[in-house]
């Protein structure tokens, strides 16, 4: 099949590479360009694993066309650490025991990451519905939101779900 070039900023990265119409972004940023923090799940849209951040905004890799992302800016999980520092989303979900198994937690942090940098002062409820669509089959979640939630200005509040 022919191939069409795609160009597009990864993780403040110029990216050029030929890739098919119908490759998805996660083929392209996992198997093409090696972002393999970008996790591959249900590959239909419903688990939340392949979440990357496009201009800022939460998409589903695996149901996003890699030709949608042109000219975009696209960030991964690989894209937050800076100067051998974990970002400060990273730092609380290990602080705060949020990570298990891991799977899920790319996803996750990005979703968190799109509200924080949009909201940096949500409701328990607005932190809850950012990561409604992000699944976790380890953590039971309370970690999770209690790592969202310290993230919060002088915050303590630690919802269940
Ligand atoms: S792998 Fe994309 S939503 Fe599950
Ligand atoms: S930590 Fe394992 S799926 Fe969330």
């Amino acid at each position: 099949m022919k191939k069409q070039l795609l160009s597009m900023n990864v993780n403040d990265e110029t990216i050029e590479v030929a890739v098919e119409a119908s490759a998805s972004l996660l083929e392209v940023l996992r198997d093409e360009l090696g972002y393999i923090g970008v996790k591959e799940g249900c590959s239909e849209g419903a688990c939340g694993a392949c979440t990357v951040l496009m201009d800022g905004r939460p998409v589903r890799s695996c149901l996003t066309l890699a030709l949608e992302a042109e000219g975009s800016s696209i960030t991964t999980i690989e894209g937050l650490a800076s100067g051998g520092q974990l970002h400060p989303i990273q730092q609380a979900f290990v602080d705060r025991g949020a990570v298990q198994c891991g799977f899920c937690t790319p996803g996750m942090i990005l979703s968190a990451k799109a509200l924080l940098d949009h909201n940096p002062n949500p409701s328990d409820e607005e932190i809850k519905d950012a990561l409604a669509g992000n699944f976790c089959r380890c953590t039971g979640y309370a970690k999770i939101l209690d790592a969202v939630c310290s993230l919060r200005p002088a915050s303590s509040s630690k919802p269940g779900r």
